[in-house]
């Protein structure tokens, strides 16, 4: 068999393990979600979400990817042959990643836009209406919804096609360490405006008052999303991780690293919000209005609100690699499809399921099941129902079937993990507390108890 291809260094394997779970969900759900859900306190139970379920799983996944080295469905056969049912984690990954695909690459299309109109000098504007205007042009046109979309599927695949080591390390290697000087230059600028201030209290000062049931299933879904678990994706990635990896530590530091990456989005966006008089509730728009105004109002601002846009574009791409490599990995690995056909494939179903979500604005807009245009229940779907009973099932699994002994084993890096504590820490969590939470918050959100 030919050796199978993988991360290549250290450094590799936390670039592009970061590459996953840091994109839209930093810089454009992260930001709104927390400006329409009362501030700190959000942010707070998204802190508990991070540290009670989402940290666990990501261990989780990605040991059971290095143990097996295969796709999320193969992993399951080969580490439980006699409970094959398992295997149904891999598929609904299989349906979560063309689900997510399917409206983040319209977001993502967004970006890409705003990086073109952004270098031809066709968003220059601070007043709220006219911000508005350019972004409701851009969306409720299908022809150029779509073909943003098809453009941003076309860049993703052609990177998919050069494979693991060649293709996703190699752009993740090159462009994570530019996102974070780009972002931490953005915020410097973003605090010294009049009015940062007022920002940074709507971010920061909790409102507990708004933390209802549907606000912890928000948090929680976002912990899923934008750590990139319950769907397999980091089991994908872990498969590819280097043997003498430390899971555990590669995984704090990709949280820690994800966390920061939001929390300068956040004070990148909202003390400008203010300062121009936004509305900071705005909802999936947010990002796409202000950000041109921040950068409007200083000299030079055009370069960087470029700059801006091309970062969020690199780091929707990383986030899509990681999501498209899934169906990519299981078609190549289970039916011996070539790469390029298997990207072709999950493009071609991504290309279909996507075009009802980006014409959501304008041809498609009153297609609705359970009130939600394509693109919301899309969204809703897979971070809400998806992602978390994903994650539930990876808990169950290795909470109850697999066990703390193999558990451990898969954490120590041929025999080099000596922590105990943290071993049973963690399996304490695996079995009992996160999926636990995951169900309860669940049920409640979902009005079933
Ligand atoms: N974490 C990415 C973000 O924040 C999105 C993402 C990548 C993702 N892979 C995933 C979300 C797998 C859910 C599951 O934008």
């Amino acid at each position: 068999m030919a050796q199978r291809d993988g991360f290549t260094s250290t450094f590799g394997v936390l670039v592009a393990t970061l590459g996953s779970a840091v994109g839209l969900g930093n810089i454009w759900k992260f930001p709104y979600l927390t400006g329409t859900n009362g501030g700190a306190g959000f942010l707070l139970v998204y802190l508990l979400a991070t540290l009670l379920v989402g940290l666990p799983v990501m261990i989780a996944e990605i040991m059971l990817g290095r143990t097996a080295r295969a796709n999320a469905v193969s992993t399951f056969e080969i580490l439980s042959p006699k409970q094959p049912f398992w295997k149904a984690i891999g598929y609904m990954g299989l349906v979560a990643a063309v689900l997510i695909l399917a409206f983040y690459t319209e977001v993502a299309g967004w970006v890409f836009a705003y990086v073109v109109k952004s270098l031809t000098g066709t968003l220059g504007h601070t007043d709220p209406s006219s911000a508005k205007a350019t972004f409701g042009t851009l969306v409720s046109s299908p022809a150029q919804a779509l073909s943003w979309q098809w453009l941003v599927l076309v860049i993703t695949g052609g990177i998919i096609m050069l494979g693991v080591s060649k293709g996703i390390e190699a752009v993740a290697k090159k462009l994570m360490p530019l996102l974070f000087l780009l972002l931490i230059a953005l915020c410097v600028r973003s605090l010294t405006l009049p009015g940062a201030a007022e920002g940074l209290r709507f971010l920061f000062a909790p409102d507990f008052s708004k933390i209802g049931t549907g606000v912890l299933l928000t948090a929680l879904g976002l912990a899923f999303f934008k750590l990139s678990i319950g769907m397999g994706t980091m089991l994908t990635y872990g498969s590819y991780f280097r043997p003498e990896q430390n899971i555990p530590t590669t995984a704090a530091r990709v949280m820690v690293a994800d966390l920061s990456v939001s929390l300068l989005a956040g004070m990148a966006i909202f003390p400008a919000v203010f300062a121009f008089g936004f509305e900071p509730a705005a909802g999936p728009s947010l990002v796409f209005m202000t950000i041109p105004a921040v950068f409007d109002s200083m000299p030079g601002g055009r370069i960087f609100m470029t700059l801006f846009f091309i970062l969020t574009a690199i780091a929707s791409l990383g986030a899509m690699l990681s999501i498209l490599e899934v169906p990519v990995a299981m078609m190549t690995e289970r039916w011996s499809y070539s790469r390029k056909k298997a990207t072709l494939i999950t493009l071609a179903v991504v290309a279909l399921l996507g075009a009802p979500a980006s014409l959501s604005q304008s041809l498609t807009q009153d297609w609705k099941l359970f009130g939600l245009n394509a693109f919301d229940l899309f969204d809703y779907l897979s971070s809400n129902v998806l992602l978390p009973l994903g994650g539930i099932l990876i808990c169950l699994f290795v909470g109850w079937s697999y066990g703390i002994a193999k558990l451990s084993a898969g954490l120590s890096n041929d025999g080099q993990l000596k922590n105990r504590p943290l071993v049973r820490t963690l399996f304490v969590l695996l079995r009992y507390v996160s999926p636990l939470l995951i169900a309860i918050v669940m049920l409640k959100a979902l009005g079933i108890f």
